[in-house]
Formats: structure tokens, C-alpha cells, sequence
């Protein structure tokens, strides 16, 4: 050993041995030796570093910032040859090194608009009451959404409900004329639905009581919009036609489907009187959910008009039967405490994906 090495001497020896084993390195393994000979726990550069703190301190600064300079120099030419070497063996530059140990990106999984869930819900309720379900059409018929349902053209209830119109009218029925085709004819314009009912009146003609069913979908009404009201919602329409259905049956199956809904065996329900044109009576629902709660209005309901019956070609001195409309929205916005019914149709992936 030289009796006393220039401290800079020791560093230039010492970065001339690791870059030629870097340079011979041929393999992996061999950048890892030359990674411990130099940088590991006792490697010759390390050891350098940790025998600073013996030396005085202005010999300490110039070799510390050597030692250091150095230390970073070996370490990226050790990592260019470990890029290096990666390239050869995949072929692909390091940009595109596929590094399998990563764990794998979480996979967004999809889930319900907070609507359809409410819709699950509570067709799942009604099914296990024994109601089944039906659909139809969102473009209905001015003949089932209103003249069927006692509402006739010129009735003053048809200002109830603003209506959007379509430009078409539907198809003519065919045939010889009845009195009630001559009447579908008459009122064959369509329109966006707006309300549920119709569906009563679709299903009643091609089903025959006793008979229980709800008809959930959207309707559209041509309002001016606020916190409480859009140009289109949900409605769940429920209709029960026996030959003993009493305004007692209707008030214990909303009773029953509200407190299943709310899981809440002392919410009450309340009726008040209302007036719809296809039942009579008719009614105002409310609920309340607890003691401090206020009463909230959640639907329409009443006893099918023998009106509607008639229309169906039902008697009504053997059968009767009672309907309820449901705003779907609105029970969305209580179990989830939305304050605005718009959100529902805004699309906004922030609100969307709190649910
Ligand atoms: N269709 C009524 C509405 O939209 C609600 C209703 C349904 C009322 C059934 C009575 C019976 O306002």
C-alpha cells in the first residue's frame, strides 16, 4: 500500500475499478456485484462514507462532497446498464418495461344510478306482495293518457298536466270500427306520457281481473324546473281490481310497502282528500317517517272510476279496485337525502358516484 494516497487519488482509483466491472459486466447478476462491491453495506465506497466522521472537519468536507458525487455517479451508471441490459432482454425500450411484480390497476366497476336502485327496490317489494309487473310505452296515445282515463278532450282536468305533444299521431286502428276503435281514432295523437296511468288502461284490456299489478317508467310534463320538479321523472303506477277491494285494502298495502321501504315499522300513512278524473274517491298520500318528522306528500291514489272500468269493458257493479301513483323521484330524494331532482338527469359523475 502507498504510505499515505492523495484522498483525491483514492477516489479516481476507486471509480476507475467500478466502471470497468460495470463496463464487463455482462448479466444482472454482475451489475448487482459491482452495486454491493461499491455501494452495498460494505462496499469500498461505503466504506469511505462512514469513515468520515473520524476524519477533521475540513478534510471531512472535501471528502464527503467527493465520496458523494461519486456515489451518485456509480449509481446512474449502474442503473443505465440495468436499463440497458432490460432493453436487450425485452426488446422494447425501458419506457415499455413491464415490471410484473406491480400490483395490477384496480378495475372500476360500474353500479346503479341512484333511480334504478330505488326502482329494484321497490318493484322487489311489491313482487314479494304478489303484484306483478308491466311497461309500456313512453310516446303513449292522447286516447290512454288522457280519454280513457275520464279525461276527455275539452275536460278542464287536461290542464292538469302540460303536456309535451309529438308531431305524429299514431297509427290508425284497422278493421271494422267499434266504438271503442272509432274512439282510439279520434285520439290518436301522441305525447310523452305524463303520468303512469295509461297503463292501467293497456293492461286491463288485454287482462282479466282479479288482477294486481305496478307499472314503473318515465313521464315527462312541459314545467317550468326547480329543486322539485323536472320535465321528467319516474312514476310506479299501482292498480288492484277484485270483486271486494275496499280504500281499507289500498291504505294497508302502501302501509305495508313503506315500511318495508324504509325499514321503519312505525311509519305512518296518512290520506287526504284529492281529486284525480279515473278514481273516485281519490286521495293525497302522505307519509311520515317518525315522531319529529313533518307528513310528506309521496302519491296519488283513490278507487278506480267506474268510468276507466267501463272504458275496459269491465262491469262495475262486480268490480272494483284501487290505483296509486308513486313518484319515484321524490322517495329516491327522502331515503337518500337529495336536495334537488335535477341531479338525477345531470349526468354528473360526482353525484353519480356517491351512490
Ligand atoms: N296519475 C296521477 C298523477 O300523475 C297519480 C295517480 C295515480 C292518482 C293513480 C290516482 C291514481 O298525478
Amino acid at each position: 500500500m502507498p504510505k499515505k494516497q492523495q484522498p483525491l487519488a483514492i477516489f479516481q482509483s476507486l471509480r476507475k475499478d467500478a466502471f470497468e466491472a460495470l463496463d464487463e459486466a455482462a448479466d444482472f447478476e454482475s451489475v448487482h456485484k459491482v452495486e454491493s462491491d461499491y455501494l452495498g453495506k460494505k462496499g469500498r465506497l461505503t466504506n469511505i462514507l462512514k469513515s468520515l466522521k473520524e476524519m477533521p472537519s475540513a478534510e471531512r468536507k472535501v471528502m464527503g462532497s467527493t465520496a458523494n458525487a461519486l456515489k451518485k455517479e456509480i449509481e446512474g451508471k449502474i442503473k443505465l446498464k440495468k436499463d440497458e441490459m432490460k432493453e436487450k432482454v425485452s426488446g422494447r425500450p425501458t419506457s415499455h418495461w413491464i415490471d410484473v411484480t406491480v400490483p395490477g390497476k384496480k378495475i372500476l366497476r360500474g353500479h346503479f344510478h341512484p333511480l334504478s336502485r330505488i326502482l329494484r327496490e321497490v318493484t322487489a317489494i311489491f313482487e314479494s306482495m304478489g303484484f306483478e309487473v308491466a311497461e309500456g310505452p313512453e310516446a303513449e296515445t292522447e286516447y290512454y293518457n288522457f280519454d280513457a282515463l275520464n279525461m276527455p278532450k275539452n275536460h278542464p282536468s287536461r290542464n292538469l298536466m302540460d303536456t309535451f305533444w309529438l308531431r305524429r299521431p299514431a297509427k290508425a286502428e284497422v278493421g271494422a270500427p267499434t266504438e271503442a276503435s272509432e274512439l282510439k281514432n279520434k285520439s290518436r295523437y301522441l305525447l310523452l306520457r305524463t303520468h303512469t296511468s295509461p297503463m292501467e288502461v293497456r293492461y286491463m284490456e288485454k287482462n282479466s281481473p282479479p288482477l294486481r299489478i305496478i307499472a314503473p317508467g318515465r313521464c315527462f310534463r312541459y314545467e317550468a324546473t326547480d329543486a322539485t320538479h323536472d320535465i321528467q321523472f319516474y312514476q310506479l303506477e299501482g292498480l288492484m281490481i277484485g270483486e271486494k277491494i275496499s280504500l281499507a285494502n289500498l291504505k294497508g298495502t302502501l302501509e305495508i310497502f313503506f315500511r318495508k321501504l324504509f325499514k321503519n315499522k312505525n311509519l305512518q300513512v296518512r290520506f287526504r282528500p284529492s281529486y284525480f278524473p279515473f278514481v273516485e274517491p281519490g286521495v293525497e298520500v302522505d307519509i311520515k317517517l317518525d315522531s319529529e318528522s313533518e307528513w310528506m306528500e309521496i302519491a296519488g291514489a283513490g278507487m278506480t272510476h267506474p268510468e276507466v272500468l267501463k272504458n275496459v269493458k269491465l262491469n262495475p257493479s262486480i268490480w272494483q279496485g284501487f290505483a296509486f301513483g308513486l313518484g319515484l323521484d321524490r322517495i329516491a330524494m327522502t331515503k337518500y337525502k337529495i336536495d334537488d331532482i335535477r341531479l338525477f338527469y345531470g349526468g354528473d359523475l360526482r353525484f353519480i358516484n356517491q351512490f
